[in-house]
């Protein structure tokens, strides 16, 4: 596979011009909408005064949620992070373009969570045509968002020129050198559903000399291969027994399991029917650590623990092994990164990826929805 080429907002004119970027401002938020984690939005910052630099006026689409909760507090947030000039449009769509002539050059200004208009998640022409008209050229650095045909992301890039952002470029660079590994590379997967991962694993097998399995779908695994897993959840459809017998997927060799609320290690053939598995052990996060400070580049998205109960220490353990070995590493989904919040992964190799849903989609399938129009 070559390097995927996009047209890059380097190449674009936009000097002096309105630019219609679409940002990934998908970010955790408490109740009063301020957000708990500023990670997707200080990732946003390079392209943002990229264009402020260069006299462009910005206007600025992203999403937050699922139920059209307000951008305000997020807005402020960005405000915080940048000397850009920010603000928050909350009037009309049919207003914005009237709003934005008032914009001076290097300004940005956010619209509205745009899930709250119609056609949006249906990616409708109409409101393609409505986003587009806002700018001249239009530019998406949204990679977490980018699996989403949503109108602000794929039918918006067939009506303008369109570019890839900044952090599009960089996110698409790292994310394909994950899909060429060196020899004796490692991959680390988790999350909930088997039949959601099989054919992200099933390209990794081709690709890693190793593919671990880790969370819930582990336990999936113990189950196909015959260990008890008490009373942990497991996916109804069970693996194939070819994928179960495979020697390249790893599991845990030792596991954190509680019962009423008690903790205790044991082996993975030592787990009680009334207990529930909640973490890798500590055997084997120690061999995993091992392995790791001497991988030539590793791939991981999913804890290895129930991390929002306090589970992370293996994950940690991963975590700093891949720091203090400076192992080159792609790491990426919100969970992971969240768990991993207490490690700072300055000076090290590894490249933190915004994206979850995108950047899995994104190695299973070596592209996405969003990113297809911003081919060279
Ligand atoms: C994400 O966090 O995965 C993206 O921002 C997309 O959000 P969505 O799952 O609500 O489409």
């Amino acid at each position: 596979m070559g390097e995927m080429k996009l047209r890059s907002v380097r190449e674009a004119d936009v000097v002096g011009n309105t630019v219609v970027l679409r940002t990934s401002l998908n970010v955790p938020v408490g109740e009063d909408g301020a957000p708990l984690d500023p990670f997707r939005l200080k990732k946003a910052l390079p392209t943002i005064e990229y264009l402020s630099e260069r006299n462009a006026k910005t206007i600025i689409l992203g999403h937050l949620g699922r139920d059209g909760v307000s951008l305000q507090g997020v807005a402020h947030s960005l405000q915080g992070l940048t000397s850009v000039p920010i603000r928050f449009f909350t009037g009309a769509l049919s207003e914005a373009a009237t709003e934005a002539s008032k914009m001076a050059p290097g300004e940005c200004m956010i619209l509205e969570n745009i899930r709250r208009e119609a056609g949006e998640e249906e990616n409708s022409p109409v409101l393609s045509q409505q986003l587009a008209a806002l700018g001249k050229l239009y530019v998406n650095d949204a990679f977490a968002d980018s699996h989403r045909t949503h109108a602000s992301i794929v039918g918006i890039a067939g009506l303008l020129p369109s570019y890839a952002g900044l952090l599009m470029e960089e996110e698409v660079s790292h994310l394909s050198k994950a899909l060429q590994p060196p020899p004796s590379a490692r991959a680390y997967v988790g999350g909930a559903k088997f039949k959601t991962k099989e054919p992200l694993i099933m390209k990794l097998l081709d690709l890693y000399e190793r593919v671990h399995v880790v969370g819930a779908i582990a336990d999936d695994f113990l189950v196909a291969r015959g260990h008890g897993v008490g009373r942990s959840l497991v996916s109804e459809i069970p693996i194939p027994r070819a994928l179960a017998s495979d020697s390249r997927i790893v599991v845990e060799e030792d596991v954190t399991v509680v019962k009423d609320g008690v903790a205790r290690v044991c082996g993975i053939d030592d787990i009680a029917a009334d207990e529930i598995i909640m973490d890798a052990g500590p055997a084997t996060a120690k061999r995993w650590s091992e392995e790791i400070a001497e991988s030539p580049f590793v791939l991981w998205n999913g804890t290895l623990g129930v991390y929002e109960k306090g589970f992370i220490g293996p994950t940690e353990a991963l975590g700093r092994a891949i720091v203090s070995a400076k192992v080159p590493a792609v790491i990426g989904g919100g969970d992971t990164l969240a768990a991993l919040s207490g490690i700072s992964f300055e000076g090290s190799r590894a490249f933190l990826s915004t994206g979850g849903g995108a950047m899995l989609q994104f190695l299973a399938n070596g592209t996405l929805p969003g990113i297809e129009p911003l081919r060279a």
